[in-house]
Formats: C-alpha cells, sequence, structure tokens
C-alpha cells in the first residue's frame, strides 16, 4: 500500500485529489494506473504451514482481494479520518440492512426516520419485526425534540436526508448529540449528499451508508453499496459482514472504482444542472412547490447551507391540483427524461410519486400530484425545452 491509498495518509488531500488517488497503489500493479479487476476464490499457499496459519495478506476471494481493497480504500479516503472501515455490499439496499443487521439484537428498539427510503421501512416492519426488534416512526424535522421519542431499549437512530422523494432536511448533528447522549448509535443513509457534500462520519454518524448504484457507478449500469464505520462501529460491522459472506462481485466492484474517479466533476454538473432546473421550474404557473434544500425557499435550506456542501441532481415538485392524467400526460411527453427507478446516472429522469401511505409518523398531502426529476448531464437549455413540451401536453391534457 503506498501512501495515497491509505486513508490516514491522505487526510490533508482534498476531495477532487482524494478521488483520484485514493485506493491507488501503481507500482503494487506492475505499474498501471488502475488496479486489475481480480476475478478470485481459491488462493494458494506455498506450503500446508502456510495455509494452516492463514499466512499471506489475502486468504479467500470471498474475504477481500486487490480490487475489493482498493474500492474500499478510495470509499475510506473519501470518509476522512474519522473513518475506521468499509465494507461493500451488492447493493444500496443490502448496504441498508447490514448495517442495521450489524448493530442491532433482538429486543432492540429503532428510531426511523418517517421520510425513510421505503424498502427500508419495509426491512423494519418486516424482517427486523420478526427478528424482535420494534421501530418507531419520527418526523424528518423533530431535531433534537427526538429525545421524547427514546425507550430504554432505543440502539439505534436512522437518518436519512434529506428524505426520499419529499426532500425533508433533519438536523444531523442535533440528532447524533441526542443519540449518544442516550447511548445510542446514529445510522445515516448518506446517498444524496454523498461523502463529497456531506462527510457523515465527520457530523456524529456511526454507520454512513451510500447506495454506489447512484452516483459512485453514475452510469446506470451497476448495483453497489458501501457502508462507512467509525471507531465505534468497525469491528461489529466486519464481523457481521464476514460472518454472513457478504461480498461484491468484482466487475461491479471495478465499476464502482471507475465511477469514482469522475464523480467529483459530474456531481458539480448535477448540482449546477440540477439548480437551473429547479429555478426555471419554481416559476411555472403550472408548480405550487420545488422541494430541495439547496433553494433558498426551501425549509430546510438553512440547515442544508450550515452542514452540506452541495447537491446532488435530484429532486421533486408538486403541481398544482390537477388530475392525475394530466401529471402522466406531461410525463408521456418528454422526450430527455426517462421513466423509472434510481438515479445517479448520467441521463435525466421523472416519475410520478405519491407517499400518502408510506408515511406513519407525519402527514403527505401536497394538494396536486408529485414528481421526482433526477437532473443528468445533458445541455441544461435541451432540458428545459423538453419539459416546455411536458408542460404544453399537461395543458392539453387539462383543456
Ligand atoms: C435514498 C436511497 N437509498 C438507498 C437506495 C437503494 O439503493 P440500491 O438501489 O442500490 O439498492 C435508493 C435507491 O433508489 C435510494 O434512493
Amino acid at each position: 500500500m503506498n501512501k495515497t491509498s491509505d486513508g490516514k495518509a491522505s487526510s490533508v488531500l482534498k476531495p477532487d485529489t482524494l478521488l483520484t488517488v485514493g485506493g491507488r497503489d501503481p507500482f503494487a500493479q506492475h505499474g498501471y494506473v488502475n488496479t486489475p479487476v481480480y476475478h478470485a476464490s481459491t488462493l494458494l499457499y506455498p506450503s500446508a504451514e502456510d495455509f494452516l496459519a492463514h499466512r499471506g495478506r489475502y486468504q479467500y476471494g470471498r474475504r477481500g482481494t486487490p480490487t475489493s481493497e482498493a474500492l474500499e480504500n478510495a470509499v475510506r479516503t473519501l470518509d476522512g479520518p474519522a473513518c475506521e472501515a468499509v465494507a461493500l455490499l451488492p447493493s444500496g439496499l443490502a448496504a441498508i440492512s447490514a448495517a442495521l443487521l450489524a448493530v442491532l439484537r433482538s429486543g432492540d428498539h429503532v428510531l426511523m426516520v418517517d421520510s425513510v427510503y421505503w424498502p427500508t421501512r419495509k426491512f423494519c416492519d418486516g424482517v427486523l419485526t420478526r427478528y424482535g426488534i420494534s421501530t418507531t416512526y419520527y418526523d424528518p424535522v423533530a431535531g433534537a425534540a427526538i429525545a421524547q421519542l427514546f425507550q430504554p431499549n432505543t440502539r439505534v437512530v436512522f437518518v436519512e436526508a434529506p428524505g426520499s422523494l419529499s426532500f425533508e432536511m433533519q438536523d444531523v448533528p442535533a440528532i447524533a448529540a441526542v443519540a449518544h447522549a442516550k447511548g445510542a448509535l446514529l445510522l445515516m443513509d448518506n446517498t444524496w449528499a454523498g461523502p463529497l457534500f456531506f462527510r457523515a462520519l465527520e457530523k456524529g454518524v456511526d454507520l454512513s451508508i451510500i447506495s454506489g448504484t447512484k452516483y459512485f457507478g453514475g452510469h446506470s449500469d451497476v448495483m453497489l453499496g458501501t457502508v462507512s464505520a467509525n471507531a465505534a462501529t468497525a469491528q461489529a460491522l466486519k464481523d457481521f459482514v464476514g460472518t454472513f459472506g457478504l461480498c461484491v462481485g468484482p466487475d461491479d466492484m471495478f465499476l464502482g472504482l471507475r465511477g469514482l474517479r469522475t464523480m467529483g466533476v459530474r456531481l458539480a454538473r448535477h448540482y449546477e444542472a440540477g439548480l437551473k432546473v429547479a429555478r426555471w421550474l419554481r416559476e411555472r404557473p403550472e408548480v405550487v412547490r420545488v422541494l430541495h434544500p439547496a433553494l433558498e425557499t426551501d425549509p430546510g435550506h438553512a440547515i442544508w447551507k450550515r452542514d452540506f456542501t452541495g447537491a446532488c441532481g435530484l429532486f421533486s415538485i408538486v403541481l398544482k391540483p390537477m388530475p392525475q392524467a394530466a401529471a402522466h400526460a406531461f410525463l408521456n411527453a418528454l422526450t430527455l427524461f426517462g421513466i423509472g427507478a434510481s438515479w445517479g446516472g448520467y441521463e435525466s429522469l421523472a416519475v410520478p410519486f405519491d407517499v400518502t401511505t408510506a408515511r406513519t409518523a407525519t402527514r403527505w398531502a401536497p394538494g396536486g400530484p408529485a414528481i421526482r426529476f433526477h437532473i443528468g448531464l445533458e445541455d441544461v437549455s435541451d432540458l428545459i425545452a423538453d419539459l416546455e413540451r411536458g408542460f404544453a401536453a399537461l395543458a392539453l391534457a387539462r383543456s
């Protein structure tokens, strides 16, 4: 390992530089710039004695290869010196469930944000319930008032900021202070901002989860998840992932690592273009609200400005009250925006959503149909022309 591939040694470098050097050790790979893709299960030992003593840097494909180590180290450098360990998982959802199971045991209680990514809620209500772990959902804007919801057995508080689809901001440092004072751990789905715009472990988070499927990969062609742990949780995370035999295919790790190298320039563009389109949408007469915490008018803006250093390309809008069919006409008329799940690729997306039945601690009643956008890397003027086409179709559907 050279000094650039070690998380601690490279802590003085800026994030854009870390993206280019993290996890790379060319002279351990014959001088080649990128770490090769090791397709590996069995690893041979020179002797019976070496085998029995597990002598050697690697033991078995599932337990780590130069490819997995490169990606882990690259993510670790981005998370900063507070990061003690990174685990790679086959999807973002797998990273969420692994992080929760790594630190929970039967009889524990979880405080889960009401605006969480819906499959996380499903995991809590289904699997965790089955294993004797209870969940209470809380208002994303609760901040330090979350203290009232603690039970003697509350082991985990889970935050996701901004919230899935509805984009409420959370006061993560305030929640971290309460959680730690009560002896609980703070877990965060940090996929929206990622380590470039919010270094979660430095803000009091104990396990920071990213769906690498989004901006790590960046090309809508890979499923990947990562969990970054601080000193309090590193051993539990390593034990869980090792015991469960969780690992990622080598080509997917390579795609994640390759994507990371350009994530800085891509995110800068998603951030700028996303805000431009959000501002344009805010002026449209058909739109009543734009849900984007980097907009000055957003209720979560002050927290976003205090804690985050940027925004990705994902936000939502609420249309004026109108039949669902009119919103569908808008979406169906778009030619550059694809209609599909996930986000974080180079291409723009738009999906309709309604989270009325997916909220239990808060009420979602925006008044009109809601749409989530992902702003990709296309020219913004082409995207706006496409949205104008959509609004023309919407007007026709309403007339
Ligand atoms: C906020 C958030 N977290 C986690 C996930 C799950 O990631 P994956 O699709 O990689 O399982 C998603 C997927 O859309 C997401 O939006």
